[in-house]
């Protein structure tokens, strides 16, 4: 910091110590220190002026005294005495004043660049949305849940009980060849019922359900199922189903089709058809897999630009699985078989999700990549 000589002010020798001739030195004393005072902006600055009016050795306040009372002839000095006495707190107050205002400068610039503005929108962040997959499970819940039915979960790990032999898949049985199970290892120890594996399907919430309430049961079961697959295009290790189970006296067949006919309406339009065919579930009899007709090209194979490729041409998309509950499986919960029926069924809501989105890729659900999970936002 270069001080600017010319404006410092010096304390001058006196030769008239007469009232007015003090006066007007007092006078120009203190304007001098005002001007100087009023331009201090910075702490050094402020420093640096406090420094010379205070310094023992030759500051404004030493020379008063010495320039001006030691210097003054005896009948002046008590006058002088005085005067100097009150230019001491004139001068001290200047630097205190001095002080006070770059101080509250300095606050005022650091609210400015710190402070808040309430009025300004704040900082957005930006609200994620529902990722594609969860959105289409949440929409095929909500449609059973508008028809009555309640939401039930399983455990992801599960016994080879409720996973496979409660759904009437005995030990060894081929059909368990079907689903390419994920076992827990080093449980060799254990009765086969007993070992834990990640479950390959959500049937296994159905033996639960039926487990811990008499029916009448309606469940809607979201969950995260597991198998021993290769991750490419089409399939995945982990992905979704949706199972569904109703129990009650009279449950038929035609409830079975009224039921998913309902709820595919409910999900990809009411112009949407359902149709039937032939199946095999352990846990079911009869079964069913239920196929809609395509919703691209309403169900003739065929789009103005060729061949549908939704549906490979063939005006049908198989969605899910189904079928009455096998009275073997009531044995297993419990319930009597000759008073009570039931149906059920099972969709993968990956596979649900494509075709409602048209994605191509099942991988793209699972890479969390912002801009394919930002144009569902
Ligand atoms: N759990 C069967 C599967 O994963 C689907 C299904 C569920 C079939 C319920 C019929 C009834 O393939």
């Amino acid at each position: 910091m270069v001080a600017d000589t010319r404006s410092m002010y010096t304390v001058p020798k006196l030769d008239d110590y007469s009232p007015a001739a003090l006066d007007q030195a007092a006078r120009e004393l203190k304007s001098a220190l005002e001007s100087e005072s009023a331009a201090i902006a910075v702490e050094a600055e402020w420093k640096l002026l406090r420094d010379r009016c205070m310094a023992r050795k030759n500051g404004v306040l030493t020379q008063l005294n010495d320039q001006w009372l030691k210097a003054a002839p005896a009948p002046a000095k008590r006058d002088v005495g005085q005067r100097v006495n009150e230019l001491k707190k004139i001068v001290e107050e200047q630097i205190d004043a001095a002080l006070t205002r770059i101080s509250s400068a300095s606050l005022a610039s650091r609210l400015d660049s710190e402070g808040i503005d309430v009025t300004l929108p704040g900082t957005r962040r930006k609200l994620g949305v529902e990722h594609p997959l969860i959105r289409t499970m949440n929409e095929i819940v909500s449609v059973f849940k508008a028809m009555g039915y309640s939401v039930a979960e399983g455990p992801e790990v599960e016994t080879d009980y409720y996973n496979f032999e409660s759904l009437n898949f005995p030990p060894n049985h081929p059909a368990r060849d079907t689903q390419d199970t994920l076992i827990v290892a080093g449980q060799q120890n254990k009765a086969l019922r007993e070992r834990l594996l990640m479950r390959t399907h959500t049937s296994p919430v159905q033996i639960r359900t039926m487990e811990r309430q008499p029916p009448p049961v309606r469940v809607i079961v979201p969950g995260k199922v597991h198998r021993a697959d290769t991750a490419d295009a089409t399939h995945s290790p982990i992905f979704h189903q949706v199972e569904g189970l109703a129990v009650d006296t009279n449950i038929t067949f035609r409830d079975l089709k009224g039921t998913l006919d309902q709820a595919a309406k409910a999900m990809f339009g009411a112009s949407v058809r359902t149709r039937f065919y032939p199946s095999f579930f352990p846990f079911t009899e009869p079964s069913a897999d239920m196929q809609i007709s395509c919703f691209k090209c309403g169900g003739s194979g065929r789009l103005d630009s060729g061949r549908c490729g939704m549906c490979k041409a063939s005006g049908w998309i198989e969605i899910l699985g189904s079928g009455m509950v096998d009275p073997n499986v009531f044995g297993f919960v419990g319930y009597d078989a000759r008073k009570y029926s039931g149906f059920a069924f099972g969709m993968g809501v990956e596979r649900i999700s494509i075709l409602k989105y048209g994605i191509d890729d099942i991988q793209l659900f699972y890479q969390g990549d912002v801009r394919f999970l930002e144009q569902f936002a």
